[in-house]
Parts: C-alpha cells; sequence; structure tokens
C-alpha cells in the first residue's frame, strides 16, 4: 500500500505531514492476521458487518435478545427528538438480576464471578451464587436506609468487590449511581454529590495503594461540610484497612452491620428501558465536570454486545480482566456491566502495576490463567520502561486477547505489547470509545480483523462513524479531519444531568444531526481509522497543522525514548513551537548529542516541519489519574507561566521536577 503522492488539505490536518507519518508507521506493512484457531471459533465473524448494515436496528434489537427482559421491548429506536434518544423504550428489564441472577437460574451459581486480590496479598473468589446473596443484602440494606427507586447513591469505594455489590445493589433497586475514582480530593467528590443530589454515599475507611493504608472516609467527612450536600442522610462505609475513622451518629453506618443482617433473597423489579441507570462524571477541560447519564436497557445491550465480540469471550473457558478502576466508564462498562451480564469470571486488583514488584500483574495473569487483558496505553508504556525481562518471568501463555483503551496507542507500545505480553501471537484490539458512548465504538475483532499497529480501524457492526472536514463532508481516504458518529446508537449518553442544553451544545452544535467526539482522525487509504487525539491537541506550526500524537509517536519509536508529550507553545515566528518532553528509557543517557539525534529523528520520520523547536528530558509526565497526559500544564511550562490547576495530577511532584529542569534554553535551528 502507499500514502505517497498527492494529498487533500482539506482541514490543515490531513497534510503532507501526517501522510508521511502514517507510511513512516507502516513502512513494513505489518498488518496481524487473526489466528487460525480463534479466527475458526470467533464469536462474531464479518458476516455480522453486513448483517448490521442490510438492517441496523434489526441487528440491534437482534441484540436485545442477550438480555433477559421482563418485558419483550416491541421498539428499537426513538429518535423522533434527536438528538435524545429512546432504545427499546416499552421494554422493561432488572439490570442486576441480568448480570447475576440468571446465572445462578442457568445452573452457574458455582461459577467465580471475581477473583478478588487485595494490593496487600489478600484475596477472595466470589461465585455467582455468592455475588447474587450480596448483592441482594446490599439492596435490602439501601432501602433499609431509605434509598427509593430514582434516588441517587454516590460510590466512592477503593477496588473491593464491595465497589461492585454497591453498584449492581444501586441497579437492582433503580437508584442510579454516581461512582466517583476513590483517587480524587473531597473538592470533587463534593461537586460530584451536589451536582448529582446524591441522598446516600458508600465509602471505605480506606483501601491500599503502594503498599500503604489509604484513608477514603475523611474526604466524605469534609465534603459533607460543603453547602449543598445537605440531602445525604447516610454514609455506609466499609471496613477495609481498620484503620480509624471519624464517625457521626446517626449518619454513618457500617456496611458490616446493616447489609450482612439482611435477607438473602431479594426480588428484583423490573424497571423501563430508559430508567437511569448512572450518572458519571467526566472533567473536560473546562467548566464544571459534567454529568453523563446512562440509562437501562440499551446501554447493558451494547456492554454486553461489545464485550462478547471485541474480546470473543467464551464465559465456560476464559479469565477476563480489565485493569481500570471502576470509578472510570471502563471499569462500569468492562469490569462490571459487560462481563457480568455475559457470565464471565473475570479478576478485580485492588493495587497499583508495581507494588511490591514491577512484575505483579504479570504474577496475577499467571495465577489466575487470565486469557484476556484490557489495559491503557500509559500502562503499557509503564511496563515498557521497566523493561521486556520482568513479563518474561512469568508465564503469560494463557492470554489469547489484549486490548488497549483511553488514548491513541503508538504502534511502538502496540508492537511491544503483542510481542511481550501475546508472545507475537495475541491479537491486540485497539478500542475506541468514551464516556459518553457508554460502549466500545470502533475496534478489530480479533478473529476477523487484521489489525494494524497504532490504529482502531473500523467502527463495529451497528455503529456509524465516519471522519468529516469543516463543513461535514466525508473525507477521502487518506485525508483527515474530525470523528464523528452519524447515527444513534445504544448506550449513548441520553443528556448531561440536569443540563440538555449543555448536551446539545457539547455534543450536537458543530455538526447538524451528527455527534461530535472532539477528536481529530484520520482515514488511511483502505479507509480505516486512525486516531489522532483531541482537536485540542492540534498544533499550529507556520501554517500547518500538526498532531500531537504524531509527534510523540515518532520519538517514542527511537529506542532511547520511553515516553513523550508534545505540546505547542506560542512562538512569535511560527505561531506555535514544538516542544517535547521525553521520558528516556532506562539505559539511555542525557548527552549532549540526544536532543539533537532526536529532533533529527523526528524531521527524518515526519518531515523538517515537525521537527520539536525543544526537547526536554524529564523524569515524570503530569498525567490525570486515568493516565491522560495534561498538556495544558505542559504548555504553561513550556510559555514560562505560573502553572494552573495541579489538583487533578496523580502526582503533584512531578511538575517542580520538570520545572527545576528550567530554564534550558530553546535550541535554535
Ligand atoms: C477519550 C475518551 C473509553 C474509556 C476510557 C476513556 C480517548 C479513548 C482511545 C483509543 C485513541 C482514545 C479519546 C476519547 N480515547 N480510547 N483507543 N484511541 N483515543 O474515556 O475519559 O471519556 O475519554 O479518550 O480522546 O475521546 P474518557
Amino acid at each position: 500500500m502507499s500514502y505517497g503522492g498527492d494529498t487533500t488539505d482539506t482541514l490543515g490536518m490531513g497534510d503532507v505531514v501526517s501522510n508521511e507519518s502514517l507510511a513512516n508507521l507502516l513502512r513494513e506493512e505489518r498488518r496481524f492476521t487473526p489466528p487460525a484457531d480463534l479466527a475458526a471459533d470467533a464469536n462474531v465473524t464479518a458476516e455480522a458487518y453486513e448483517r448490521a448494515k442490510a438492517d441496523r436496528l434489526g441487528f440491534w434489537a437482534e441484540q436485545a435478545r442477550r438480555l433477559t427482559w421482563a418485558t419483550e421491548p416491541t421498539e428499537t429506536l426513538d429518535w423522533s427528538n434527536p438528538p435524545f434518544a429512546k432504545w427499546f423504550a416499552d421494554g422493561k428489564l432488572n439490570v442486576a438480576y441480568n448480570c447475576v441472577d440468571r446465572h445462578v437460574e442457568n445452573g452457574l451459581g458455582d461459577r467465580v464471578a471475581l477473583h478478588f486480590e487485595g494490593e496487600p496479598g489478600d484475596t477472595r473468589s466470589l461465585t455467582y451464587a455468592e455475588l447474587q446473596r450480596e448483592v441482594s443484602q446490599a439492596a435490602h440494606a439501601l432501602t433499609e436506609l431509605g434509598v427509593q427507586t430514582g434516588d441517587r447513591v454516590a460510590i466512592y469505594l477503593p477496588m473491593i468487590t464491595e465497589a461492585v455489590i454497591a453498584m449492581l445493589a444501586c441497579a437492582r433497586i433503580g437508584a442510579p449511581h454516581s461512582v466517583v475514582f476513590g483517587g480524587f480530593s473531597a473538592d470533587a467528590l463534593a461537586t460530584r454529590i451536589q451536582d448529582a443530589d446524591a441522598r446516600v454515599i458508600i465509602t471505605a475507611d480506606g483501601g491500599y495503594r503502594r503498599g500503604k493504608p489509604s484513608a477514603l472516609k475523611p474526604a466524605v467527612d469534609e465534603a459533607l461540610t460543603r453547602p449543598g450536600t445537605e440531602n445525604v442522610r447516610s454514609v455506609l462505609v466499609v471496613r477495609r484497612t481498620g484503620q480509624e475513622v471519624a464517625w457521626t451518629e446517626g449518619r454513618d453506618v457500617w456496611w458490616h452491620e446493616i447489609v450482612d443482617r439482611q435477607p438473602e433473597q431479594h426480588t428484583p423489579e423490573a424497571f423501563d428501558a430508559e430508567h437511569p441507570l448512572f450518572i458519571l462524571y467526566t472533567s473536560g477541560t473546562t467548566g464544571k465536570p459534567k454529568g453523563i447519564l446512562h440509562t437501562t436497557g440499551g446501554y447493558l445491550t451494547q456492554v454486553s454486545y461489545t464485550h462478547h465480540a471485541v474480546f470473543d469471550l467464551k464465559p465456560e473457558s476464559d479469565v477476563f480482566w480489565c485493569t481500570a478502576d471502576v470509578g472510570w466508564v471502563t471499569g462500569h462498562s468492562y469490569i462490571v456491566y459487560g462481563p457480568l451480564s455475559n457470565g464471565a469470571t473475570e479478576v478485580l486488583y485492588e493495587g497499583t502495576p508495581d507494588t511490591p514488584h514491577q512484575g505483579r500483574w504479570w504474577e496475577i495473569v499467571q495465577k489466575y490463567g487470565v486469557t484476556i487483558l484490557y489495559t491503557a496505553p500509559t500502562a503499557i508504556r509503564a511496563c515498557m520502561k521497566w523493561g521486556d525481562d520482568i513479563p518474561a518471568k512469568f508465564d503469560l501463555s494463557s492470554l489469547r486477547v489484549l486490548g488497549s483503551v483511553g488514548e491513541p496507542i503508538n504502534p511502538e507500545a502496540w508492537i511491544w505489547y503483542r510481542k511481550n505480553i501475546g508472545a507475537d501471537t495475541t491479537p491486540v484490539v485497539d478500542t475506541w470509545w468514551q464516556t459518553e458512548t457508554g460502549g466500545i465504538m470502533i475496534s478489530p475483532l480479533p478473529g476477523v480483523t487484521a489489525t494494524k499497529p497504532g490504529s482502531a480501524q473500523v467502527a463495529l457492526p451497528g455503529i456509524a462513524a465516519t471522519v468529516v472536514d469543516d463543513e461535514a463532508n466525508e473525507v477521502a481516504n487518506g485525508a483527515g479531519g474530525y470523528l464523528v458518529l452519524t447515527e444513534p446508537w445504544p448506550s449513548m449518553l441520553r443528556t448531561i444531568w440536569g443540563d440538555d442544553q449543555r448536551y446539545l451544545d457539547t455534543y450536537w452544535s458543530r455538526f447538524e444531526n451528527r455527534y461530535f467526539a472532539g477528536d481529530g482522525a484520520k482515514k488511511d487509504d483502505d479507509g480505516d481509522i486512525w486516531l489522532l487525539g483531541r482537536v485540542d491537541d492540534v498544533m499550529l506550526v507556520s501554517g500547518h497543522n500538526i498532531s500531537t500524537t504524531e509527534v510523540e509517536s515518532s520519538l517514542v519509536s527511537h529506542p532511547k525514548v520511553a515516553e513523550a508529550a508534545v505540546v505547542g507553545a506560542t512562538d512569535p515566528q511560527t505561531t506555535q513551537a514544538i516542544c517535547a518532553f521525553v521520558i528516556l528509557r532506562g539505559s539511555a543517557a542525557e548527552d549532549e548529542g540526544l536532543v539533537e539525534e532526536l529532533r533529527a529523528h523526528v524531521a527524518k520520520q515526519l518531515g523538517p516541519i515537525a521537527k520539536p523547536k525543544r526537547i526536554m528530558p524529564v523524569a515524570e509526565l503530569p498525567k490525570t489519574r486515568s493516565g491522560k497526559i495534561m498538556r495544558r500544564l505542559l504548555r504553561d511550562v513550556a510559555e514560562n507561566r505560573a502553572l494552573g490547576d495541579v489538583t487533578t495530577l496523580t502526582d503533584s511532584s512531578v511538575m517542580e521536577l520538570i520545572q527545576s529542569k528550567l530554564p534550558s534554553a530553546p535550541s535554535e535551528d
């Protein structure tokens, strides 16, 4: 295949630079066809694309039958008031029943649902029958605390079994949950409690992180001193670490005291397909967090189908492990609702990948015989940095499918993942989706797609995605633009909690009748989609639009670079100048010639226009808790400004480290 020749620069994004970079990345025409045995026995074959194309709504109606409905839906999509969708609107079901009870009724009560692995090494395997009892008891306890259908419950827990149980208990009684990531501060928690007007909070004394107990309850106590949180009646507290907690009589209740004494049977009530299931806040770059609202029937249909299709899950034999936190949408959809609705056996791990050693994840894969692993590029790059010898010490031969999510995965990391974790045989599926989309939207299928390192490639069956230019015209193959979704999908967000107008403005106003995802993307000559990062991560250099992702990807393809973050800093001559922050691989020395060597490397791969003006080797990069690089802060550094808000950083000392390296004179051309 070729990427040469003329390029249509419709947007400015699909310019020569980007195409040359793709050509370079694909120089070796690396394609990985599915392993024959996987393809022969795949859950979903190429025929699904045809079927969905011929009758998209019929296809989703068929997928809805994966679930057990109390009342079968007769209508599939009501799009009479776009963009406010109703899916399967006249159907009724209970999500917890679908994720737990029906498996027990089908004779699978003894199957392990969750292999819990605490960070200190304590373990607990919970069967579907045990999960049913615990979810039932928790549902009774919430009812005893006065939680009614429609009341919001905030969940602020570590990665322990109670997090999953609490979410399912809420779903069981029709009380929408709002899970707040346990790493967030009291401030962030308070804002989310206020916005959702939560009535009950489920938390723990603390959880284990990096070998130490890390408290959670004090943040709840502090959040509840803020105005706007007065409607919180009860705080349900799980005892996890045994650390001291302050106690507010009449408000605080120990989980074990109220849950354990409840009846073990609970009759699930069926709710409308459009009943709210959960609110999950995404921070975005500006303004107050957006409460993304997901509902019941469409959401569960799509997460169940995509989990079955994208990971090729065989519930009787697979052990699935998604390393995300339940506080992110990945945890909601691919730890809780997708896998459990499919009757999967999965791993739930509390801690960090390098506690107590850098092989912890691989030790867990070996211990439980994990067959499907779903993680994020940032984690893969951290493992690359730690060295190939670490995973090599463990038996990873059980793995048969590997997944990636959260940001563009650079081809280098993709190849490393396949080679060092997947024995150079497992398919790697790069899955593109968002909190807003609820489930996976663009991804290879492991038994069907010949994969290309770095590309999410194709919309799943039943999903309509494309790349358009400024005028909403679909771009030609080989060109870049904006990623849009052109048809409603079952697990789409229904609105922003309490703010329909903001829902319209944020997602549906840039292009008529199209959902604009905020991401830049391009189509290659085969029409496959490559994600290029958020459009606000595009730099303007001497009239050329250059994607930060592509420059980062080029830097990381140099053998001395482990990670890279690129920003555009205001520049009097070129509008923006490319500034790169790089983490070197273990053995690489930070000598005189290194910066020049890296600049030359990028110039050769992407063209002289993409050559970074400055390159700063650093020890760490500033990241949010979900692993996204905070370019805003790096831009502050690059432009010699005082730092903006650092409160959502995983580690705020990172910025001090980076700043202490300044000033380093910009290199001259
Ligand atoms: C944004 C959504 C989806 C769950 C985790 C993140 C980026 C996500 C990919 C991918 C390139 C990706 C996009 C998207 N993103 N997956 N495979 N390739 N970019 O959920 O926090 O809502 O973030 O993450 O920019 O818009 P989120």
